[in-house]
């Protein structure tokens, strides 16, 4: 083995299998077609003990941690969110986007090191980037002037009661707002919302509570895990879902399970694909 490939462990045998193009192989740009319904899934890069974000040192919110961050699980990431219709994002990304503290998911194929990923979009004559679709029940935060000068669409998807002003600011700088849900987003009005835009298939970029709100709907298809093999402990942190109780609990099946030696400077992390 090199640092190119990776080892699959399940479906067996075991083989090992390049880490380039490891997700773009699971096609999931097809996947919507025996559903008849958008195709849904994330991604999450996880510790050990079920962290994904911890406070910033700094102070003023959570951040991925720089011990589970790494760039291979990076590269699949993006193999992910090249092959969306559309990512879902959050009100919260977008603040801190427009702070500058928050990780690149927008325009990420200017980077040298996914210019083969845009490439990938181009070859199937998609647009450059898939569209933006913003969770939020407090619509406060700004759309980046370059998203709508580009001409991608950007879909704000709140609730009934939100607030009709900040809704209207937010049409004023280019965005569709979308009401799923009456007093909180409903994961399954937003779905099939999206749906009806034409979305086949969609990335869910944000955090726990988002998770939630479409495990809950069951309107996840298909969850990623990266487990990042370290301990972090400490409090608080999130953790890939929260809310209430799921009832039931939602069963998943392992669809793929790679080990990756090499990340972590040779403390490697597991790649774990589940679906419904
Ligand atoms: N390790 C990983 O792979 C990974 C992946 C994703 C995120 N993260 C990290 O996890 C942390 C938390 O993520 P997050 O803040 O994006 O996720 P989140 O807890 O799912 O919530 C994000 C935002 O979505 C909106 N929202 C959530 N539930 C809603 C509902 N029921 N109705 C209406 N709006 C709702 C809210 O926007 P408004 O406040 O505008 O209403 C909220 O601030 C962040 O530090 C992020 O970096 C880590």
């Amino acid at each position: 083995m090199d640092a190119n490939t990776i080892l699959q462990l399940f479906p067996t045998p075991a083989r090992e299998v390049a880490l380039n193009g490891l997700y773009l192989g699971h096609d999931l740009r097809r996947q919507h077609e025996e559903l008849g319904r958008p195709f849904v899934y994330t991604n999450y890069v996880v510790s050990i003990d079920g962290r994904i974000a911890i406070p910033r040192p700094t102070g003023g919110g959570m951040m991925v941690p720089q011990e589970t961050s790494n760039d291979r699980d990076w590269r699949l990431f993006q193999e992910l969110a090249v092959q969306a219709d559309c990512l879902i994002s959050s009100g919260r990304y977008l603040r801190d986007y427009a702070e500058g503290k928050a990780q690149e998911i927008l325009r990420v194929y200017d980077e040298p090191r996914f210019a083969d990923l845009g490439r990938w979009r181009e070859e199937r004559g998609l647009s450059r980037y898939p569209d933006l679709a913003v969770v939020s029940g407090s619509l406060d935060f700004p759309i980046p002037p370059f998203l709508t000068q580009e001409g991608r669409k950007v879909v704000v998807v709140t609730h009934g009661a939100a607030d009709r002003q900040r809704a209207a600011r937010l049409e004023s700088e280019g965005a569709q707002v979308l009401r799923a849900g009456a007093s909180d987003v409903s994961g399954r009005q937003a779905i099939a919302a999206l749906g009806e835009l034409g979305y086949r298939t969609i990335y869910m970029a944000t955090g726990p509570r988002v998770h939630h709100l479409l495990l809950a709907d069951d309107a996840l298809d298909r969850l990623y895990t990266t487990v990042a093999h370290r301990l972090l402990g400490g409090q608080p942190f999130s953790s890939l879902v929260e809310g209430d109780l799921l009832q039931p609990a939602i069963g998943l099946r392992l669809h793929a399970l790679y080990f990756d030696p090499y990340a972590l400077d040779g403390l490697g992390q597991q790649f774990v694909c589940y679906g419904r």
